[in-house]
């Protein structure tokens, strides 16, 4: 088993690079098999999720070339075949393939996704959307079979802007017969970058990044060459932690558009934050303003740096407050940053924090992704000795955590136990 061990209360100052974005990535390995030449993806960040995907490549007989940064996907041996439960309930992306295969071959066999226990997490949006295409979708026993003779066009409004079905719609979308228009589709910065690889390899999308994404089907998809945006939620989590315990840290590689309402946030809590047209500095301030947030769609506040934002909100005087309206079951974190000293209270999806209060190292749980990651923010501010287990879920989504952050002066071993 894999631990971290971290030694807090220290000074970070320094860069940090962000790397490719993970969700965005985690679709654009799926969405490459439409292609019907070869394609390059680079600034592809090393990720247990990503190399997941491409166990599954390899179940369908694709040939992947992966260098450092970039990875080259030729699907001229590629066959069809079921994606076992083994490679389906590895990682919640896994899904992607449903909409990818279906929209190359009309048919699609694999097993319920798996992910972070954060919520329910149903996929009806997504059949809803491959069954509006004009496939028949058959689930026994956890396995998916979705198939039709022919894809057509369809006029798909989606109940929630789910990220997932958005993008898993598009890729069984791109092929099909006619014209397909999603109302009310998601607008987060990741399907933009899957559509315009999508686009890159000659497929007809307009609107991604609004509530309107139409989509003309076309035969064919040529070779291209995508690069991978930064990771957001990355950069957002080590911003974060700058303003815990940064001395001029410098979030390199970024997007800073993609964080308004968290650069907005911090901006109110009293952060001191320089934001440049690819970075941004952050250094720790000696007091902070409490705060609201609520999390929301694109562009709204991120549900998915709401953990890390907790760890912030614990060094704020007064009350503040989190309100989870995505996920149902994103507070697991709560009981460990209480058992590093903070005074939070959970009621339904709201989680009242006072502060502020010292945090002091102990043993704690990732018990996902980005709780994971709301406890290394949480070790490198304690004092002493934190320790961190299961995880396995935060190397899911950040790239190389412990080489970057002790470049900037931390004190964390990854040790195997
Ligand atoms: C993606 C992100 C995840 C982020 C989430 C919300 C990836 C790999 N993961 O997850 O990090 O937290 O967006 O920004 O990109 N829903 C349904 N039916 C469906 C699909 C979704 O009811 O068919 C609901 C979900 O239960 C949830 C909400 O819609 O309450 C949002 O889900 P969605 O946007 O689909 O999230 P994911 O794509 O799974």
């Amino acid at each position: 088993m894999k631990i971290l061990e971290i030694e807090g209360n220290r000074n970070l100052s320094g860069t940090i690079r962000v790397s490719g974005a993970k969700n965005s990535c985690v679709a654009l390995i799926p969405a490459a098999i439409l292609s019907d030449e070869e394609v390059t993806i680079c600034n592809v960040p090393e990720l247990t999720d990503t190399d997941a995907l491409c166990e599954i490549l390899n179940v369908l007989n694709v040939d992947v070339n992966r260098a450092s940064e970039s990875i080259v996907i030729d699907t001229k041996n590629m066959k069809n075949a079921e994606i076992a439960e083994e490679y389906s309930k590895k990682l919640r992306a896994s899904y992607y393939f449903m909409g990818a295969l279906l929209g190359k071959y009309k048919k699609a066999v694999m097993y319920f996704p798996g992910g972070c226990s954060i919520g329910a997490r149903p996929i009806d949006l997504h059949l809803k959307g491959f069954e509006a295409l004009g496939a028949k979708v058959t689930n026994e026993k956890n396995k998916y079979t979705v198939e039709t003779e022919e894809l057509h066009g369809a006029n798909i409004y989606l109940d929630f802007a789910s990220v997932g079905a958005t993008i898993n719609i598009m890729l069984a979308a791109v092929k099909a017969k006619g014209r397909t228009v999603i109302d009310n589709a998601a607008k987060e910065p990741e399907i933009v970058n899957i559509a315009t690889f999508l686009n890159n390899m000659g497929a007809k999308i307009t609107g991604a990044g609004t509530s309107t994404i139409r989509i003309e089907g076309v035969e064919y998809l040529t070779k291209c060459f995508h690069e991978v945006i930064p990771d957001r939620i990355e950069a957002g989590t080590y911003i974060i932690l700058g303003a815990l315990c940064g001395n001029k840290l410098k979030i390199d590689n970024i997007i800073p558009e993609h964080l308004d309402s968290l650069l907005s946030k911090l901006e109110e809590v009293g952060v001191d934050l320089e934001v440049g047209q690819d970075y941004v500095t952050v250094s720790k301030a000696d007091t902070y303003k409490p705060t609201t947030i609520t999390t929301a769609v694109y562009p709204g506040f991120p549900t998915d740096l709401q953990q890390p934002f907790t760890v912030l909100l614990t060094q704020v005087s007064g009350k503040s407050k989190v309100v989870e309206t995505i996920w149902e079951n994103r507070f697991m974190h709560i009981p460990y940053l209480n058992s590093l000293g903070a005074d939070i209270t959970v009621k339904n999806q709201t989680a009242t924090i006072f502060g502020p209060t010292k945090l002091k190292g102990t043993s704690v749980v990732a018990t996902d992704l980005r709780a994971g990651a709301a406890m290394v923010v949480a070790g490198l501010l304690a004092e002493g000795k934190t320790t961190i287990t299961n995880v396995e879920h935060i190397l899911r989504g950040y790239e190389k955590i412990v080489e970057k952050l002790t470049d900037v002066g931390a004190k964390i071993e990854s040790k195997e136990i």
